[in-house]
């Protein structure tokens, strides 16, 4: 599969304006069979207030955003996993979507709210799950899920060959983890951030898509980049670190599950 990253800068709290720049780094990309966007890609990050957040947010069946994304999958023929403040009666959640040319496949809500997003969103309420899309097994998690390893896990021990992870992420040794979490799972992971600055929040770039055993297979710089990579999810089956050592199963789950 070809995977592609769009390492942009939304501008925030304007949705045409996210979109026009989209339709030229979508094109870019067209070669992908899936594109991974930043989270919060539709609105920007950081909200003054939940009132702020609500008036700049769409629900996931009247999305202007989705239905553009949608429309750049009929177009390229690609699909796209994007971050998306999602509005749902009157509560948001910070979610990752998953659409293609039919319409949405599958939505993840972050679990692990960071810094002020705890004012603004509700924690994530539905399980970590995997689905199987176009033939790949995709796990979905957002930015700070990065700090929690069990997620990471359960995703790959349901069977993810690859976890998407668009990311807005600030602290500057977030994305050093990601080698690490793909190495010990077997999986392909792609975070996916995003650049710019919005008020005393500077967002550090530096995308990254990781192999099955820790290499990077591409990693972007500070600016507005497309990472495009080929591989093969199935590589992420072989969980066998010698031939004696499966890396789940010699887990010792009867000592620390
Ligand atoms: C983050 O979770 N956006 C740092």
């Amino acid at each position: 599969m070809k995977l592609a990253i769009v390492q942009f800068e939304p501008k925030f709290g304007d949705l045409l304006q996210t979109i026009e720049k989209l339709k030229s780094l979508l094109k870019k990309a067209k070669e992908a069979d899936l594109v991974v966007l930043p989270e919060l890609a539709n609105t920007g990050y950081n909200f003054d207030s939940k009132e702020q957040a609500l008036h700049l947010s769409e629900t996931i069946n009247e999305s202007v955003f989705l239905a553009f994304l949608m429309d750049a999958c009929r177009k390229y023929q690609f699909s796209v996993a994007t971050g998306f403040s999602e509005k749902e009666g009157g509560k948001l959640y910070n979610s990752s979507v998953l659409v293609d040319e039919t319409g949405v496949k599958s939505v993840y809500r972050k679990l692990h709210l960071f810094m002020n997003e705890k004012n603004i969103f509700e924690a994530g309420n539905i399980d970590l799950s995997v689905i199987e899309h176009k033939g790949i097994k995709l796990g979905m998690l957002v930015c700070f899920d990065w700090m929690f390893p069990e997620a990471w896990r359960k995703l790959a021990l349901q069977g993810a060959e690859l976890i998407l992870h668009p990311s807005n992420l600030v602290l500057p040794y977030a994305q050093s983890v990601i080698p690490s979490y793909s190495l010990v799972n077997r999986v392909f992971i792609a975070t996916a951030n995003r650049i710019g600055t919005e008020k005393e929040l500077t967002f550090t770039g530096q995308s990254i898509i990781t192999g099955t055993k820790g290499e990077v297979l591409a990693k972007a710089g500070e600016k507005e980049e497309i990472l495009m990579v080929e591989f093969d999810p199935k590589q992420s089956n072989d969980k066998m670190i010698t031939p004696l050592n499966d890396a789940f199963k010699d887990r010792r789950i009867d000592k620390y599950e």
